[in-house]
C-alpha cells in the first residue's frame, strides 16, 4: 500500500514536471485552434483551466498536429481529470454530483 502510494507520488512529480516544462505545447494548438475553433478557444481562454494553464494537450495528448491527424487527439476521460480532481471524479462515479460536476459532460464548460 505504501509503495503504491510512493509511486503514485512520484508519477504525479513527473506530471507536474512535464507541465511546467513544456509550455508550448500548448501554444501550438492555440495558434491553430484559434481561427480553426474559436469558441472552444474562447471558453477556454475564460475557464479556471484555462487561467491555470492547464493546456490543451493535458486532456487531448500532443499526437494531434494538425488537419491531417484529427483521429489522433485523445477525447479525455474521467480518468483524465481524476489526475487533478480525484474527489470530485469519486462522488461523480458513485452518483453524488458535487456541485457543478455534472458539468462533466455538459460542454464546453470543461473548457
Ligand atoms: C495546424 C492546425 C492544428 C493544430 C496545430 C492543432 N489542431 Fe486540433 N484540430 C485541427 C482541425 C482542422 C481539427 C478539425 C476541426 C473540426 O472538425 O471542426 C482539429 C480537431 C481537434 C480536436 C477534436 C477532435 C475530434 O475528435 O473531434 C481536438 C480535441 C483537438 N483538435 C485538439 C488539439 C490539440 C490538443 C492540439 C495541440 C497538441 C491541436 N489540436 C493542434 C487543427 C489543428
Ligand atoms: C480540462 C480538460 C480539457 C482541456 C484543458 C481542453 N479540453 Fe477540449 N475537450 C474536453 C472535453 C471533455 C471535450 C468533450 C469531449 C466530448 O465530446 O465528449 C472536449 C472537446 C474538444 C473539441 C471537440 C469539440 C466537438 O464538439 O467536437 C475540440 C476541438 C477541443 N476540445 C479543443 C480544445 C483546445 C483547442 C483546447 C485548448 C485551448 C482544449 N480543447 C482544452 C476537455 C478539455
Ligand atoms: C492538470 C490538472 C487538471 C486536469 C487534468 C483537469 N482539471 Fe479541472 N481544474 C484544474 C484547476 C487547477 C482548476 C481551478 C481550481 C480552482 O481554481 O479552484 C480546475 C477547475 C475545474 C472546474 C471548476 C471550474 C469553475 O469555473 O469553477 C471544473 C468544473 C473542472 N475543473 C472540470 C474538469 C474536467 C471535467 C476535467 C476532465 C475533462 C478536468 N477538470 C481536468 C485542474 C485540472
Amino acid at each position: 500500500m505504501i509503495k503504491k502510494k510512493r509511486i503514485f507520488f512520484l508519477f504525479f512529480l513527473f506530471f507536474l514536471s512535464t507541465l511546467a516544462f513544456r509550455p508550448t505545447f500548448s501554444q501550438n494548438c492555440l495558434d491553430c485552434h484559434k481561427t480553426k475553433t474559436p469558441f472552444i478557444v474562447s471558453d477556454w481562454q475564460l475557464s479556471k483551466h484555462g487561467r491555470n494553464d492547464v493546456g490543451c494537450h493535458i486532456c487531448h495528448g500532443e499526437e494531434h498536429k494538425g488537419s491531417g491527424d484529427v483521429a489522433k487527439a485523445r477525447i479525455p476521460t474521467p480518468e483524465t481529470c481524476a489526475l487533478c480532481h480525484e474527489e470530485k471524479v469519486n462522488q461523480f462515479k458513485k452518483g453524488k454530483h458535487a456541485f457543478g460536476w455534472a458539468a462533466m459532460k455538459a460542454m464546453p464548460t470543461a473548457h
